[in-house]
């Protein structure tokens, strides 16, 4: 993508984004977000602690969800219904699909799909979704375009495609090689799919955004939480750098 390309979305996301959600499973994907903000309050709605300041001088809120599909559907209707944000961005960690990234680059989302949806005995395709007929629900490809510019100027490698998302942690050869032939995709974690299809059905726009943690083949570090929080660093400077850049 060329400058003006850039410049047009950054330009479509100045006007139409004022306030920007992030919605991450685990605490330490969370302070990578909250440790972003100027000053914070807390509101607690339903289940969920909620964190609202600015990043950059933006309007941001930021929760932690959970982990998986449900708690992550939960927590964006949630977010939307009381703080009505106008991108809402999934980010955390992640296991890595694609040839083209390794461990700690960024897998951004063109579109997100649930690999363990599957009415196939009903003649469906694996993995659509009833109800909107659709397997990949597209992202906000401005955001993509804009995070992938910001990261490539701070310089982190990252990469857009689909991204898988289902209750499992991938972690075996056999279910990596099924969802990359399957869907496409360039990286699998656990809610960033749950995030766009709540999205979707509400009409907000929204991106995943993930820091790759292992390579989803059973190899993944002993400490996975400590290399957590190493690895949810690069989330943080990508998240920093766009709202710079939106700023
Ligand atoms: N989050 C980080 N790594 C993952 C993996 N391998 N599978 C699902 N979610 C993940």
């Amino acid at each position: 993508m060329n400058n003006t390309g850039i410049k047009a979305s950054l330009n479509t996301l100045r006007s139409s984004v004022k306030k920007v959600g992030f919605i991450c499973a685990m605490d330490c994907e969370l302070d990578a977000v909250t440790k972003l903000f100027d000053s914070v309050t807390i509101k607690k709605v339903g289940p969920t602690d909620f964190y609202l300041g600015k990043i950059c001088g933006i309007d941001a809120v930021a929760a932690k969800c959970g982990v998986g599909k449900v708690f992550a559907a939960i927590c964006a209707q949630t977010m939307i219904l009381t703080f009505s944000p106008d991108l809402i961005i999934n980010t955390g960690v992640a296991g890595n699909l694609s040839k083209s990234l390794k461990i700690g680059d960024v897998a951004l989302s063109s579109a997100v799909v649930q690999h363990d949806m599957d009415t196939s005995p009903l003649g469906d395709p694996v993995g659509l979704i009833s109800g909107i007929n659709m397997t990949e629900i597209k992202s906000d490809l401005d955001s993509a375009l804009v995070m992938q510019s910001a990261l490539n100027e701070i310089g982190i490698n990252s990469e857009i495609g689909v991204i898988a998302s289902g209750d499992q942690f991938v972690a075996s050869s056999e279910k990596k090689e099924f969802i990359k032939e399957t869907f496409g995709a360039i990286s699998c974690e656990m809610e960033g799919a749950s995030v766009g299809h709540v999205c979707f059905v509400n009409g907000v726009r929204f991106l995943v955004v993930r820091a790759l943690s292992d390579d989803a083949d059973g190899a993944s570090p002993d400490d996975f939480p400590a290399y957590c929080v190493k690895v949810s660093e690069n989330s943080s400077k990508a998240i920093y750098a766009f709202m710079k850049a939106l700023s």
